[in-house]
């Protein structure tokens, strides 16, 4: 795993969605992984300004979101669907057809989960899976005790959850759905590459422990620990409680790796 710390919000986002960008030039038939969320929408941001300003070409993209909340009907404003939409999709040059979420509308919830499953296999799996992280520590929606080798399946969301959510249904955490389709901790570890944004002192504890701490299905985000290819990315603030700052800021300035995104992102 990798830790890198930007002076700010927007530097830690221009920086992820830098990452996005290159692989996406790299390899135009890009599997990408999408997040929602609070975080994001600055990346999403910057990707469509890129679209417009460069042509940033999502032609032949194929994105995969995480999850979906259950219940909420089809174009309903804070559905993960309509808010990638707005976000995203509709700024830039996506085709609709390569655009899935989990189908959190679906009388067959379970059918839903596997058929997700295996349209991202027959994708030829997730290149770059976007990740935030929530105040339990999820990823996805996979609140504690998700299993670290879970599927795409149903998982209701953790009080804490609701309330972190429920600005964006008027403050009522009630008013949040209780339940959602998410992919899998497993499903998540399975893509090639990670990167994890984090942004703002709430995220500081959480992020520590998921970073630092020991592995826990209790705080999904540890499971990240074990995979070959992560990259974290927090602003300061994000990063206060981290212990090895020092290290990791060392890292990012002499690992080769990172040299064509120290320069610009100072
Ligand atoms: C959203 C998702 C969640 C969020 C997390 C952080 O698709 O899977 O794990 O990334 O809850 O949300 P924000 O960015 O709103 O703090």
């Amino acid at each position: 795993m990798d830790v890198i710390i930007r002076p700010d919000a927007a530097a830690a986002a221009e920086l992820t969605a830098r990452l996005i960008a290159d692989a996406l030039r790299a390899r135009p038939d890009l599997v990408l992984g999408l997040a929602t969320g609070r975080t994001m929408a600055p990346v999403y941001d910057r990707l469509a300004a890129w679209h417009r300003s460069e042509g940033l070409d999502f032609s032949r993209c194929r994105t995969f979101n995480l999850d979906e909340y259950i219940g909420l009907p089809a174009g309903h404003p804070q559905s993960f669907r309509h808010t990638m939409e707005t976000q995203l999709f509709r700024r830039v040059n996506l085709r609709p057809e390569h655009a899935h979420l989990p189908d959190g509308s679906a009388e067959d919830l379970r059918g839903a989960a596997r058929d997700y499953e295996a349209e991202v296999a027959r994708a030829g799996g997730i290149d770059l899976q976007l990740l935030g992280i929530g105040s339990t520590g999820h990823i996805g929606f996979n609140e504690p005790l998700s299993a670290l080798r879970s599927r795409t399946r149903e998982k209701a969301l953790a009080p804490a959850t609701r309330r972190q959510n429920a600005a964006a249904f008027g403050g009522d955490p009630d008013q949040v759905p209780s339940r959602a389709i998410t992919m899998g901790v497993g499903t998540i570890l399975e893509a090639r590459r990670i990167v994890l944004l984090a942004t703002g002192e709430a995220k500081a504890e959480i992020l520590a422990r998921a970073v630092e701490g020991p592995i826990t299905a209790m705080i999904s985000a540890t499971a990240l620990q074990l995979h070959p290819a992560c990259t974290v990315i927090a602003d300061e603030a994000a990063a206060a409680r981290l212990t090895g700052q020092e290290h990791y800021r060392w890292q990012f300035e002499h690992e080769p790796e990172w040299a064509p995104y120290r320069e610009e992102s100072r």
